[in-house]
C-alpha cells in the first residue's frame, strides 16, 4: 500500500482471524493496532492534532503539550514533529527506556518527574503539566481523558472493519482513556444496532466503581481516575482481569497466535476466546490489540519477572465469576451494564 506520507500511513491496520475461534464457537478477528507505525494511539494523535488546528486551538509551529507514558506519548510525537510542532512529553520515572528513546529520536522533548507526590505520580504529572501550560499559553494541551477527537479518531478502525467483515456480532477491547473501546463501539453500532460490547479493565483499576490498586502491574488499559471519555451508554459488559491472567494470556497469545503483543491484548484475548465459546458458527467477535510486547521484554517476557511475583500460579480461573456491577473483585469477574435494571442510568466510576 501506497502512502505519500508517514501521516497517511497511520491507521489501515491489518484484521486476522486468530485459531482460537471457529468450528462449533463464534469466529474471533483480532484488529493488529499494534501495527500501526508506534501503536494503537497513532490514530489520536492524527486526529487530535487535525481537529485541534481546524478548530484554531493549535496553532501552526505552535507547541504540544500532554502527560503520557507511553502510546498517546508516541502517536502525538510522531504526528506533532511530522507536522513542524514542538511536541513536549511530562512522563514519570515508570516510563520503559525504549518508549523513551524513541520519543528522543524522533525529535519530541521528554521531561522525566523524579518525585512520586501524595495522590501518586498522576498527580505530580498533572502539576508539572498545568505549570507548562501557565508558562506557554499558545501551547496545545490534547486531554486524551476528555477530548472528543479521542474517540472520533476510531471511526477509521471502524471504518476498516466493517470494509474487511460486514457484519461484526462482538467487540472485545480494553479500557484506559475509553476512547478506543467507545469510539470503535459508538461507530460499529451505527452499522449494527445489535453489536455487544465488552469492555476489558484491571482488577484495581477505579474506571468501573472498584478501588484502587494503585502498585497493581497491568498497564495502558486501566486507571486511578475516571475519564470522561469512559461512555457506559455503549458498553453492556466489564470484565476485569489480575496482573496473574493478563501476563498468563499475554504469554499465550505469542505462543498460541504469534501475536507478540502487550498485556492490554493478552487480557482481550482471554476474553474474546471466551465469548467465542458461549457463540454459535457464523458469529464474530473482533478484538482490539493496541500495542507490541517490546516493551514488557524486562516484564511479563522475562520468566525470572514472572515468577518472581508469583505471576505463574496455576490455579486461576478457567471462566470468569459473574458479579452484579458494584461488587469488589480480585480476579477474572464479568459483570453486566445492559441489564434494564442496572446500568443505564450509571457513569463511570459509579
Ligand atoms: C497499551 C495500551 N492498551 C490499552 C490502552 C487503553 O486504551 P484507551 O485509552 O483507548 O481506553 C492504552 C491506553 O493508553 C494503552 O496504552
Amino acid at each position: 500500500m501506497l502512502h505519500e506520507t508517514m501521516v497517511e500511513a497511520v491507521g489501515h491496520t491489518p484484521l486476522v482471524k486468530l485459531r482460537c475461534g471457529g468450528g462449533e464457537s463464534a469466529t474471533v478477528y483480532a484488529k493488529l493496532e499494534l501495527q500501526n507505525l508506534f501503536g494503537m494511539k497513532d490514530r489520536v494523535g492524527l486526529q487530535v492534532i487535525l481537529d485541534a488546528k481546524a478548530d484554531g486551538s493549535l496553532k501552526d509551529g505552535a507547541h504540544i503539550i500532554e502527560s503520557s507514558s507511553g502510546t498517546m506519548a508516541l502517536g502525538l510525537a510522531l504526528v506533532g514533529t511530522y507536522m513542524g510542532h514542538p511536541v513536549h512529553i511530562v512522563t514519570d520515572a515508570r516510563t520503559d527506556a525504549l518508549t523513551l528513546a524513541k520519543l528522543r529520536a524522533i525529535g519530541s522533548t521528554v521531561e522525566v518527574v523524579r518525585e512520586m507526590g501524595p495522590e501518586g505520580w498522576q498527580s505530580t504529572r498533572l502539576g508539572r503539566l498545568a505549570e507548562l501550560l501557565d508558562e506557554n499559553p499558545e501551547a496545545f494541551c490534547p486531554h486524551q481523558y476528555e477530548n472528543p477527537s479521542n474517540p472520533a479518531a476510531y471511526s477509521s478502525a471502524a471504518r476498516e472493519i466493517i470494509e474487511d467483515l460486514g457484519r461484526v456480532d462482538v467487540l472485545v477491547a480494553s479500557v484506559g482513556s475509553g476512547g478506543s473501546l467507545c469510539g470503535t463501539a459508538r461507530a460499529l453500532k451505527a452499522a449494527n444496532p445489535a453489536l455487544r460490547v465488552i469492555a476489558v479493565d484491571a482488577v484495581g483499576s477505579v474506571i468501573f466503581a472498584q478501588p484502587d490498586i494503585p502498585d497493581r502491574l497491568q498497564g495502558g488499559h486501566g486507571n486511578s481516575v475516571v475519564p470522561k471519555n469512559v461512555d457506559l451508554g455503549v458498553i453492556d459488559e466489564i470484565h476485569w482481569m489480575s496482573d496473574a491472567e493478563c501476563f498468563q494470556s499475554t504469554l499465550r497469545l505469542a505462543l498460541e497466535e504469534k501475536i507478540f503483543a502487550g498485556n492490554s491484548s493478552g487480557c482481550v484475548y482471554k476474553v474474546a476466546e471466551w465469548v467465542a465459546r458461549s457463540m454459535g458458527p457464523n458469529q464474530r467477535v473482533v478484538a482490539i490489540f493496541p500495542d507490541r510486547g517490546d516493551r514488557y521484554h524486562h516484564s511479563i517476557f522475562n520468566p525470572d519477572f514472572i515468577q518472581s511475583r508469583n505471576l505463574d500460579r496455576s490455579d486461576l480461573p478457567q471462566t470468569p465469576h459473574q458479579v452484579p456491577y458494584g461488587t469488589v473483585v480480585h480476579q477474572w469477574s464479568r459483570a453486566m451494564l445492559s441489564d434494564p435494571q442496572q446500568g443505564q442510568t450509571r457513569r463511570a466510576g459509579e
